[in-house]
């Protein structure tokens, strides 16, 4: 019993949408899904259909593709289109980062396994560039994350307040949770910075 995981599938690519169905199957094994699977709802419902029947559980976190609006037809936009993801995954009973964390038992031992969405606030960045000039510093150097177009964070204001308000639900659940039980936390945004370089 194996725990496997993925992300970027990207399924807006045909050829990665027609890869996807050629997938052999894992009958004992677990799949994380780490984010950027797809941006539109009907794709993510796509690759749950088909990912659900190659193994026995699936787990799913957004990447910041998933929460895009206003490409591809999309309309529901920032913790609106976050809930109609995490609906889609209940359809299928895969978990996400709004179900009780489940417990890994098989092959590396006893874990937590802990979904997160957390997104991202610009924290990551040299020390003499503050927060307020984080984005226009990254576009001198010729770098505009095409988030800045597509991802409205509403009803937050900003991406970072919505990254503090899902920073705070996540730290109080791992709070409540027993201390001798070793956890995996999943997320797609990178989670340690001196991991990046
Ligand atoms: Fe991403």
């Amino acid at each position: 019993m194996k725990l496997y995981a993925i992300s970027d599938l990207h399924l807006d690519y045909k050829i990665n949408y027609e890869a996807l169905t050629t997938l052999p199957t894992f009958p004992e094994d677990w799949l994380i899904l780490a984010g950027d699977i797809c941006c539109r709802v009907e794709h993510l419902r796509f690759a749950l259909a088909n990912l659900t029947k190659r193994f026995a559980k699936l787990l799913w976190v957004p990447g910041n593709h998933e929460l895009w609006n206003g490409v591809a037809g999309i309309i529901e936009r920032g913790e609106e289109k976050y809930q109609q993801l995490v609906s889609v995954c209940r359809e299928f009973g895969v978990y996400t980062p709004e179900d009780p964390y489940p417990l890994w038992q098989g092959e590396g031992g006893t874990h937590s396994l802990v979904p997160l969405f957390l997104l991202y606030d610009y924290s990551f960045r040299p020390p003499h560039v503050p927060l307020e000039d984080a984005v226009t510093w990254a576009k001198e150097s010729g770098i505009t994350c095409t988030d800045e177009y597509f991802l409205d964070p509403y009803p937050y204001t900003t991406t970072v307040n919505w990254c503090s308000a899902r920073c705070e639900y996540s730290e109080q659940r791992l709070l409540e949770m027993p201390a001798n039980i070793p956890k995996i936390l999943i997320n797609h945004y990178p989670l340690r910075k001196d991991l990046l370089y």
